[in-house]
């Protein structure tokens, strides 16, 4: 593992009464905060009491497994960092690494979701138990640079486990960008995302071109199209898969208000339609993992509780189409 440069010497934290976030079983180097809002200082990480009971997908690159079940931060996470929002989302980031989860989307241009999820992983200590996955969103090579450059500053550490290309924005030139900083070490992986159907189709012949590590697509019961798309094309290029709006950006609890689950929900394990909806959305077996959004620690709990038991038959899935269409 080659050795990684800290933001801040041991010396400088010391100096502003920081400690830096403790190191987990990898080697790698934990991210150093910078300045930590006002919250108790970094504790090591409790012990992982429900780490296993999450069903675990391989990295078809790698062979590298992660929880099904992991974390976006559009929306829910962009809130002032001095607020009491803040304290409820530590509680929420607490019940998603206590419940053995681990990966975690961001992007530069989530206003400042990338700056609270940086403030929140080194207060927590999390980091080095964090699959961090961010996003490449610029229009030229200078604008790029200087993104990841604050983009680092603002997750508080100096490489990221996956690197995307966001909506395949200026692709020509952020993909060979991705391919020099994940040569370089600053990235395990790199990826191409997107969130809307009219984009799967270059979303399909970018794999092609250029064989990601990941894809990232939204994938829903009343959006399934991806199954005709881009799923097929990462099953059989092997790339892994990250599947975004699976709750379509929250609308469909909306249409599920007064709706009760269908009969046999009890039999997949599943008591809410949070839970039946991410169900959907692992049971694709091209899928490795789904990154729902939410700033609440009981919403955490609940997503959570999809990530073990049976999955959905493709009957299931097909009714659940059906009835979303
Ligand atoms: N182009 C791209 O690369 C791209 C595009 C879209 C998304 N993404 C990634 O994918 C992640 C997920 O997508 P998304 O955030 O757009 O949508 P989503 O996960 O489908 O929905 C998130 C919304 O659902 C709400 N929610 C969660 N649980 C709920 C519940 N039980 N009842 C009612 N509302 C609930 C959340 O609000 P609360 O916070 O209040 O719970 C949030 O507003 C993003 O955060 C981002 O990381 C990437």
């Amino acid at each position: 593992m080659p050795s990684r440069r800290r933001f801040l010497s041991a010396a400088s934290l010391a100096a502003t009464g920081l400690a830096l976030a403790p190191l987990a079983a990898c080697s790698r180097d934990a991210a150093a905060p910078v300045s930590a809002p006002a919250t108790a200082p970094p504790s090591p990480p409790p012990a992982n009491a429900n780490a296993g009971t999450l069903i675990a997908r391989a990295i078809p690159s790698t062979g590298e497994t992660v929880p099904v079940i992991g974390a976006g931060t559009s929306g829910s996470y962009e809130i002032a960092l001095d607020s009491p929002d803040f304290a409820r989302l530590q509680e929420t980031i607490k019940v998603f690494f206590d419940g053995g989860a681990t990966l975690f989307d961001t992007a530069p241009n989530y206003t400042n979701a990338d700056e609270v999820l940086g403030a929140l992983l080194a207060a927590g200590g999390w980091r080095e138990r964090c699959f961090l996955a961010t996003k490449i969103a610029a229009d030229d090579r200078a604008a790029m640079e200087a993104q990841w450059a604050e983009t680092q500053r603002r997750l508080r550490t100096d490489r990221v486990e996956l690197l995307q290309v966001h909506n395949l924005r200026a692709l020509d030139i952020a993909w060979p960008y991705a391919r020099q900083l994940k040569q370089a070490g600053a990235t395990r992986y790199i990826g191409l995302t997107h969130y809307l159907e009219s984009g799967h189709a270059a979303l399909v012949e970018a794999m092609r071109a250029h064989r990601p590590d990941f894809v990232q697509v939204n994938y829903s019961v009343n959006a399934p199209q991806a199954a005709q798309t881009v799923l097929p094309v990462a099953q059989e290029l092997g790339i892994a898969v990250l599947i975004n709006r699976a709750f379509d950006d929250g609308k469909l609890f909306a249409r599920v208000k007064d709706m009760t689950l269908p009969a046999w929900a009890a039999d997949v394990g599943v008591t809410s339609w949070s839970q039946l909806f991410l169900k959907f959305a692992i049971s694709h077996p091209a899928v490795t993992a789904v990154i729902p959004a939410t700033g609440r620690p009981d919403r955490q709990a609940d997503q959570l509780r999809a990530g073990s038991g049976p999955l959905l038959s493709e009957a299931q899935q097909a009714e659940l189409v059906a009835q979303f269409a």
